[in-house]
């Protein structure tokens, strides 16, 4: 039957209890996100008065409860099935913010549609991926689901990653419908606290948080989420400018917008409804087609239209855009097409040969002094330490996908494998412990993070036996950093430091080496840039390991080992102190510029204005020089494009894959524009000695910029163009373009 005419035959046919089950999401129980918990959804599936669910997974279960739906409702309307699928569903892949450090679009797709193709397999036909929140706040454990600091970046991850879920065509088996979340600027939080109040300006929303989304759209993706905050006191959830107006309206979106978990419920504790029946109606007149978890729809709904606050026909066009998702995913026409069989052993095995290529893909190399890696082969003894060295669980960060068929290698397990030969020993020393402990000789009363179990001290023989191991070890691994849950959601930090005590275990591991001049080469893991410059300073390497996935180790020992050259970047800037934060390089300038020789600039009494690493930021095993930056023009109009080339000779002794990115600066702008705009970036790899030349493409229309009206324009003028590796001025080559109106 053509789409619409099942649509509306339906439609025509439907209760208003039936029309608002549509509109419903309720969770199966598997996984709780949040404080309402759903109980056996299998009576209100059979009535009609659910019509999605979130949080089943597996191919029994899901077809149990479809067929429920599809046999025992009275219209026989498919579920929808939703599910997390953030990094990875079964096999698991970097966490997003490593992924993005990778910059490479073609594998932010393949990681997507290996995952789509996984949890297809378990039944499910949406993921509420992919985060696309621009996060330059590391207080905000969330940061680790997205892309990074940066719009440009962050809208060829959303492209990449919406084309992977959906594989080109919804009703594919293994296709997933994308949901972009959480629209918008939830990576703006009051003080990095997670669903704190947002208030950012009309054009930093404009310039800086939209755009991922628009990209999405771009993409084709199915749904939209909105972000549990407000802005500037409007809650997302019931944002008639950025849903209805903006999103449908303006840009036509006709896909779904789902909301966040009990957010509807929600609006009654932000203070702009005053009852259920209130909320939902704010709701859906904003555009908001299904409401999870809150009950507000269902409940509330009825009552909203008895009081006339809403109407049938906003409702039907809800219901509508429901069912028609449904259709796109080809669930009338089979319901139970995804989760049929259980995925092949060779998809399997290939899906954890790119976990591993991801995760080496997305490593960064902070600091390699004297090249102390890779290891050589003069290595004989290896000392492992630190209480991430052996924990499996932990690699797999904060959002575990449903559950791995096999927990990811640690690090001592990949590299017991790569280095057969080597003396390996392996102990913890201290635990993860937790991020309270650390700050809590300084807090005045009880930090509100829960003791975890693992907090209590260390016995004394844990640490000795760890201390021992640097001793008689040619090389030193220490192993720290948060745990999996210390980020993501609902896991904000005041402070950015290593939990527990780790970091006096880490000085006395760098103590006890330094002592027998032993080199320590540390692996630190974690969702956020951690402010450790004093770890970075005493130790010889240093190697953001983020979370890297089920193929973790094998990935760490890949990098360290040189069989793999470390070729990621920082998608976000690391800042020295979390005084730094919100830090990022796209600021605007200052009219007092920090200058070290004068006090009235802008700048700290207590510590240095640049960060720790800048955005971009990561070594290979080869040193690259630049030379030769040109432009294949040096006027340019809005409709032409430019070819901006540069030279490169790895002056190192490895082979090395070099990242390349272009920001622009205009010189004089009606409006000021940040220091640094990133525009493009692009990859070269040459063998030690080799050279290469890399070319990087801008359109005009990237040279836009909103005016004070925040009308896009083209303003004639100079612009600088910089390139080089990273964000950081010192280290770019500048070239002058300019830019004039047509037909001059
Ligand atoms: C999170 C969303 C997630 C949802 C469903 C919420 O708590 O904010 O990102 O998609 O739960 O699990």
């Amino acid at each position: 039957m053509g789409r619409v005419s099942r649509v509306e035959g339906l439609l025509a046919r439907m209760t208003l209890v039936e029309k608002l089950g549509q509109l419903t999401m309720s969770s199966a129980g598997f996984t709780v996100t949040g404080p309402v918990i759903a109980g056996d959804s299998t009576e209100a599936i059979r009535r009609g008065e659910v019509g999605n669910l979130l949080n089943l997974v597996g191919g029994e279960p899901v077809r149990a409860l479809q067929r429920v739906a599809v046999e025992e409702s009275r219209l026989g309307i498919p579920l929808l099935l939703a599910f997390d699928v953030v990094h990875g569903h079964r096999t698991l892949f970097p966490v997003p913010l490593a992924e993005a450090g990778a910059l490479d679009a073609e594998l932010w797709a393949r990681t997507a549609r290996a995952a789509a193709v996984e949890a297809a397999a378990d039944g499910i036909a949406m993921t509420f991926a992919p985060m696309l929140d621009v996060a330059r706040d590391p207080r905000w454990g969330r940061g680790v689901e997205g892309p990074g600091e940066d719009p440009m970046l962050a809208s060829r991850f959303a492209a990449a990653k919406v084309e992977g879920f959906q594989g080109g065509d919804l009703t594919r088996d293994d296709a997933l419908a994308a949901v972009a979340k959480h629209y918008c600027a939830y990576g703006a939080v009051t003080a990095g606290r997670d669903y704190a109040s947002v208030d950012v300006s009309e054009r930093t929303l404009r310039e800086v948080y939209l755009p991922p989304f628009d990209a999405a759209l771009g993409a084709g993706v199915a749904a939209v989420m909105p972000a549990f905050t407000d802005l500037a006191g409007v809650p997302l959830t019931a944002h008639r400018g950025l849903l209805r107006d903006r999103l449908r309206r303006r840009l036509g979106f006709e896909g779904v917008i789902v909301t966040d978990y009990h957010a509807i419920a929600e609006l009654i504790v932000h203070g702009v409804a005053a009852d259920l029946a209130e909320a939902a109606a704010l709701a859906l007149e904003a555009g908001v087609d299904i409401d999870m978890m809150s009950g507000a729809f269902r409940h509330g709904l009825p009552l909203a239209l008895e009081r006339g606050r809403v109407d049938l026909q906003t409702i039907d066009a809800a219901v509508r855009r429901v069912l028609t998702l449904k259709e796109r995913l080809g669930l009338f026409a089979d319901p139970y097409r995804r989760g049929k069989a259980a995925l092949p052993a060779a998809v399997r095995a290939r899906h954890r040969a790119l976990a591993r290529e991801a995760a080496c893909r997305s490593l960064v190399l902070l600091k390699n002094d004297r090249e102390v890696l890779p290891f050589g082969p003069t290595l004989r003894r290896l000392a492992v330490v630190g209480p991430l060295a052996d924990a499996p669980l932990e690699m797999a960060g904060p959002w575990p996908g449903a559950g791995a068929d096999d927990a990811p290698v640690s690090v001592i397990a990949g590299l017991r494998a790569a280095l057969p030969a080597v003396q390996i020993h392996c102990a913890a020393g201290v635990p993860i412990g937790t991020p309270a402990q650390a700050v809590a000789a300084e807090c005045a009363g009880p930090p509100d993070y829960p003791a975890a179990a693992d907090s209590a001290p260390p016995p004394e023989s844990d640490l000795a036996a760890a201390l021992g191991l640097c001793e008689s070890a040619d090389a030193v691994v220490l192993c720290v950093g948060e745990a999996a849950r210390m980020s993501g959601e609902a896991a904000s930090r005041g402070a950015l430091d290593l939990p527990g005590s780790q970091r006096e275990f880490a000085e006395a591991v760098c103590r006890r080496a330094a002592a027998r001049g032993v080199p320590v080469i540390v692996v630190l893991f974690s969702g956020r840039p951690l402010a450790v410059p004093w770890l970075v300073q005493a130790a010889d390497a240093v190697l953001a390991a983020w979370f890297p996935g089920s193929e973790a180790g094998a990935a760490i020992a890949d990098v360290l080992c040189g069989r793999v050259g470390p070729s990621a970047r920082t998608a976000i800037t690391w800042p020295r102190a979390v005084g730094q934060v919100p830090l990022f390089f796209g600021e605007r300038p200052s009219g007092r510029p920090a200058n070290r020789d004068d006090p009235y600039t802008s700048k700290y009494l207590d510590f240095p204005v640049a960060p720790l690493f800048p955005f971009g930021h990561g070594l290979t095993y080869g040193r690259f020089r630049y030379t030769g930056l040109r432009a294949n023009r040096e006027r340019i109009e809005e409709h032409e494009s430019l070819e901006v080339s540069v030279d490169l000779v790895n002056e190192g002794a490895h082979a090395a894959e070099e990242t390349v990115f272009l920001f622009t600066h205009p010189r004089t702008s009606s409006v000021s524009r940040p220091i640094l705009e990133l525009k493009a970036f692009a990859k070269v790899a040459l063998a030690a000695g080799a050279s290469g030349t890399v070319t990087l493409r801008l359109a005009g229309a990237d040279l836009r910029t909103l005016g004070a009206d925040l009308e896009p324009q083209f303003e004639p003028g100079a612009v600088d163009l910089l390139v080089g590796p990273c964000a950081d001025r010192e280290q770019l080559h500048v070239l002058g373009l300019i830019k004039e109106r047509a037909g001059r």
